[in-house]
């Protein structure tokens, strides 16, 4: 790990410094685009667990686009099994979102909506999560609020059986396979530590401490 970290901290700055630059978006613009979301996202983007989308509100823009990016680009949605990622790489290629203007307009309306803490899904040990959380505070804040720099999201807010099922995809290479997921391909060792369902689901439970 001493050798690896540094490495890796290193990949994570590079991939920040390649993403593309995008301006401030114009929520109006992007309310109009939002409908066709609220099929599954919910109306307020609160998530939706029988559609297993993720909530959406309350989530940074930067990582929203970047997302949505992955999706149209084939790096997020294609791996064999993944039928949740497929069914939103589908909705990502939709023809009015083939702009990184719309895709910032878009990501200034969710930015709009209220970030309501869900309901806790997950039962886990949050005091032995909490020793396993150290690790992922480099790059998801020591509060789970994400950074930026290092292209960590916001874990804090999000839907707990989400967290839980994404660390699962991670694990087994649902996620973060795309060389064009820089990201992802930094969050996949990651996830080494978590051996187990216990193991998640403890660390999810504190995740959700920390709302
Ligand atoms: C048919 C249902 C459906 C529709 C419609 C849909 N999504 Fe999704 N979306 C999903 C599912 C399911 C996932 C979770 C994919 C996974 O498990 O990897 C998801 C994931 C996402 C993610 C990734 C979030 C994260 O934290 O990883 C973003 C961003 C997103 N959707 C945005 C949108 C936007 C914006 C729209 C409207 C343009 C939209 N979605 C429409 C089903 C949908
Ligand atoms: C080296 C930096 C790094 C570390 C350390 C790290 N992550 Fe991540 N994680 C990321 C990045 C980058 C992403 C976004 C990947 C992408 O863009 O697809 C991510 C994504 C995630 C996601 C998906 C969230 C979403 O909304 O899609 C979860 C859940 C997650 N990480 C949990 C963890 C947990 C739990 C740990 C500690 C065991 C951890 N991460 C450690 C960098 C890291």
């Amino acid at each position: 790990m001493n050798t690896f970290f540094p490495a890796c901290i290193f990949g994570m700055l590079v991939a920040s410094l390649s993403l593309a630059a995008y301006g401030e978006g114009d929520a109006n613009a992007g309310k109009a685009l939002f409908p066709v979301c609220m099929a599954c996202h919910g109306p307020q983007g609160l998530g939706n667990q029988a559609m297993n989308a993720p909530k959406l509100a309350g989530q940074e823009d930067w990582y929203i686009i970047k997302q949505m990016q992955l999706f149209q680009n084939d790096a997020r949605g294609t791996a064999p099994g993944d039928m949740h990622g497929m069914q939103m790489a589908a909705m990502a290629k939709g023809p009015q979102l083939q702009s990184e203007e719309a895709l910032a307009n878009l990501a200034a309306y969710i930015g709009t909506l209220p970030n309501t803490t869900p309901t806790a899904t997950v039962s886990g040990d949050a005091a032995a999560g909490k020793k396993l959380y150290p690790i992922c505070a480099a790059c998801h804040g020591p509060r789970g609020e994400g950074s930026e720099a290092m292209s960590g999201p916001k874990l804090v807010g999000q839907n707990d059986w989400y967290l839980v099922g994404q660390i699962k995809k991670f694990k087994q290479g649902q996620r973060g396979y795309h060389k064009l997921d820089h990201g992802g391909r930094q969050m996949r060792p990651m996830v080494a530590m978590l051996t187990d369902d216990k193991s998640i689901n403890d660390i999810v439970a504190y995740i959700n401490t920390l709302n």
